[in-house]
């Protein structure tokens, strides 16, 4: 008898097809495009794991350094005052430079300015991987500030030109590719940093410098990616460029729909005086929305999740597990396996739905392993430990990890949307540095109790996000700006735009879908 059953293989891409309503919208010219791009994402992935492996490396060059100095050893405190500052000056570069992303994306393009920041990669490289030759710690510190900036820089490109090129009904699913470059990077980082590997004596320098390699690479395939269209005709009223430019991205002569659209909202623009960071916050039409992009961006940091990626190693060393450094390689591979889950839901389930799962299923986990912490005596109860943190970190890839990175393109139309980047990213870098320098001495004044603080922000955003985050799945930018304005003018028909101003279930409630065809 004949077996008509499909191959898995088919089944599955049958199943992708069935997820993604339009396949016919995903060309080999937009994947290409968009998986360039997301260099960046991987960038700051690869840079924010790659240090915590060889902190005992690091420490031992910054004592040799002294010593050829100053011929003596250097203190302890010292030691561990430039240790604190080469893991967090990183993030000050990261505030500084995603501030800067609204000034750079609009007067160089996004495309431009990606390829231009590569620059402070290279140099943040050959910092970091030429301080043993020439006996300089200066130069690590220097290094990860340099690079700190490229990565804030990298944050805020990455997520808006994806968010511009991507077609409305994809753009969530395509919006959590940059967070899947982020954790990519991670896992990459954990893995080199292996002693086997990189993490040696001699090779800790090539790991940090590794970050050149990626920079080279995303410098020569850029060229072959298009600008924004969206910048294309918004901001530079090259019509027929941005046209072009959509015709190879949708791999269709038709793009009116697209095109149309982009007018409607370069009219709108044409009427509008500049958006200022100051505007974003005076102007009635843009503080809900900047309002909501800070509180996700603080959800998603608040959330604990760095206190897990940065400690997780000693986190599992007082829970008693014996091979911590195992637990937490696994930790970044379940991290990125629940992005891709999270990439396929997206665009079915939405992102309202997926961020308030994840923090939810977040307090729940912190809940758990609190009770892991305060039962570590018990050696055989050890794995509890471990599958709490796993558990962490697959609700945070559900929804708090991906969805605050493209929601903020989102929420704002072409004018605002630059410097609305430039707050969101500059908050969720300050945040981050906060978790990052405040966890070693919260844990030592809380102990096992430390994660019930995460728990209580987990609460205060899940309640937050139910009653004042609006469903953008499916929705055009202008109509999510359009539901924003609605709300602002008091004249907001709910059947219409989001439900913004909800302080009640009825205003919350998810709207209908409306899918825009191409
Ligand atoms: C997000 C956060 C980042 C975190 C990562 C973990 O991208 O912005 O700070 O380290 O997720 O996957």
């Amino acid at each position: 008898m004949v077996n008509l059953a499909l191959p898995w293989y088919c089944a599955r891409f049958a199943d992708l097809f069935f997820l993604f309503p339009q396949p016919k919208q995903i060309t080999a010219y937009l994947l290409f495009s968009v998986t360039t791009v997301v260099i960046g994402s991987l960038q700051f992935g690869y840079n924010t794991g790659v240090i915590n492996a060889p902190e005992q490396k690091l420490r031992a060059f910054f004592n040799d350094t002294w010593v050829e100095r100053y011929q003596q050893p250097i203190s302890p405190g010292v030691c561990t005052l430039i240790w604190s500052f080469s893991v967090a000056i990183f993030s000050v570069g990261g505030m500084a430079g995603s501030f800067s992303v609204g000034v750079m994306a609009d007067k160089f393009g996004r495309r431009n300015s990606m390829m231009m920041v590569n620059v402070l990669a290279l140099i943040g490289a050959a910092l970091m991987g030429f301080s043993t030759l020439s006996n300089s710690f200066e130069m690590v510190i220097a290094g990860r500030l340099i690079i700190g900036l490229f990565c804030g820089l990298c944050t805020g490109l990455t997520p808006m030109y994806v968010g511009e090129v991507s077609p409305t009904p994809l753009r969530g699913a395509f919006g959590t590719l940059h967070q899947l470059g982020v954790v990519v990077g991670i896992l990459i980082a954990q893995i080199f940093g292996l002693e086997s590997l990189l993490g040696s004596d001699r090779l800790w320098p090539i790991l940090l410098a590794l970050t050149a390699v990626p920079a080279v690479l995303q410098c020569f395939l850029l060229p072959f990616c298009p600008e924004s269209p969206r910048y294309l005709l918004i901001n530079r009223n090259e019509e027929e460029l941005a046209r072009k430019a959509l015709v190879k991205l949708r791999g269709s002569e038709d793009v009116t729909e697209d095109m149309q659209e982009m007018k409607e909202e370069s009219m709108k623009m044409a009427m509008e005086k500049k958006v200022t960071i100051l505007e974003l916050f005076r102007s009635p039409l843009y503080r809900q929305p900047i309002v909501i992009a800070i509180m996700l961006q603080l959800s998603q940091q608040l959330s604990g999740i760095n206190a897990v990626f940065y400690y997780s190693t000693g986190i599992f060393k007082s829970a008693g597990v014996t091979q911590p450094i195992y637990a937490t390689i696994g930790a970044g591979a379940v991290n990125t396996v629940f992005t891709v889950v999270s990439l396929f839901l997206v665009e079915r389930a939405g992102r309202r739905t997926l961020h308030l799962v994840g923090l939810a299923g977040m307090a729940a986990s912190a809940l758990l392993l609190t009770i892991a912490l305060l039962l570590k005596h018990i050696q055989s109860l050890s794995f509890l430990s471990i599958a709490a943190v796993f558990a962490f970190v697959a609700m945070f890839e559900m929804g708090p990890g991906p969805i605050p990175w493209f929601i903020v393109a989102e929420l704002f139309s072409q004018g605002p949307r630059p410097a609305a980047m430039a707050v969101a990213g500059c908050s969720n870098w300050t945040s981050n540095f906060l978790v990052g320098i405040s966890f070693p001495k919260l844990e030592e004044m809380c102990g096992p109790y430390v994660f019930i603080v995460f728990i209580i922000f987990l609460i205060i955003f899940f309640v937050f996000t139910f009653f004042y985050v609006p469903e953008t799945k499916g929705r055009t930018f202008e109509e999510i700006a359009r539901g924003f304005s609605g709300s602002a003018n008091a004249t907001s028909n709910l059947s219409q735009t989001p439900p913004l101003e909800g302080k009640g279930s009825q205003s919350v409630s998810p709207t209908k879908e409306k899918v825009t065809m191409q």
